[in-house]
């Protein structure tokens, strides 16, 4: 049995050109979905690249731009996708960005930045899901979350609130269509090889890597892998879960 089958089914990934978000197109269009990334059209050279990335692909894998802090934004690109591709049936919400300076320092533009995309981005891909999802009775949600909304981070205390949100956004809601065919997850990635995690400075990501059991920065496709599984049919007994893929740095029971 394929795990991670999802033929046939059309998948939105919003920050679809960013460090998780290209390897997360990859591996949903490998498990037979037709892919849209999302992303900010005002990144044009990201684009072109992007473009060039996925080429092999053949078409399975395209760019439709969209601000997910913006509701109005993603209002007409549901419009747009559903008028090119059919219904979406799989949302992954990968759109996300650090505004990293310890509290005493953060100033509020930094917080409600941080907020606009990684939270209300959230709530407004999804608002204009669930609907369209419930009526069909088949949908699935993916939302990374991150490490950091778990244990807490020095200099994050705007992401780290804005990640642990997201997964209580995804339990309240898995709750809501859980008898719809519609389930929501949040995948938590680790720190990963990702030009987000390359900003920090060298000494913390070398502390922090000496931090991680399994002694290396996760690769995107480590995250990919998970989201793959649970955005696949197959999934459909698993909801409201949050994965962790971290390397053992976070452990709970
Ligand atoms: N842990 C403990 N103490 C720290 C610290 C840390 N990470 N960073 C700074 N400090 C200490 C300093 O040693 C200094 O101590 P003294 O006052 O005793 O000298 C004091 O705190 C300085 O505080 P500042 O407010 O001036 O902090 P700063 O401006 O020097 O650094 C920061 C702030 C740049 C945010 C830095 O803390 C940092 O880089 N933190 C890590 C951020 C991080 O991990 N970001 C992850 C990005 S990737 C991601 O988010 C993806 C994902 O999901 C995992």
């Amino acid at each position: 049995m394929n795990l991670a089958a999802t033929s046939s089914r059309v998948a939105l990934v919003t920050g679809g050109i960013g460090g998780l978000g290209t390897e997360i197109c990859r591996h949903l269009a490998r498990a037979g979905a037709r892919v849209i990334a999302v992303d900010l059209a005002s990144r044009e050279e990201r684009v072109a690249a992007f473009r060039g990335e996925v080429a092999s692909f053949k078409g399975a894998i395209t760019f439709e731009p969209v601000d997910v802090s913006d509701f109005s934004s993603c209002q007409q690109l549901f419009a747009r996708v559903e008028q090119q591709c059919g219904h979406v049936d799989i949302l992954v919400n990968a759109a996300g960005i650090t505004r990293d300076a310890s509290l005493r320092k953060m100033t509020a533009q930094q917080w409600h930045e941080l907020m606009q995309v990684n939270l209300d981005g959230v709530f407004n891909m999804c608002r204009n899901a669930v609907e369209g999802m419930s009526e069909r009775g088949f949908g699935r949600i993916v939302n990374i979350s991150s490490v950091n909304g778990q244990t807490g981070q020095f200099g994050q205390t705007n992401y780290s609130a804005a990640k642990a949100g997201v997964h209580g956004f995804s339990m309240a809601l898995a709750r809501e269509v859980a008898r719809k065919g519609v389930t929501v997850n949040s995948v938590s990635p680790g720190y990963c090889d990702t030009p987000m995690v390359a900003a920090v400075s060298a000494e913390i990501r070398a502390q922090i890597v000496a931090g991680i059991p399994v002694g290396r920065l996760g690769s995107p496709a480590d995250i990919a892998r998970a989201v793959a599984f649970l955005a696949a049919d197959e999934a459909g007994y698993i909801t409201g879960a949050n994965l962790p893929v971290n390397g053992g740095y976070f452990m709970s029971f």
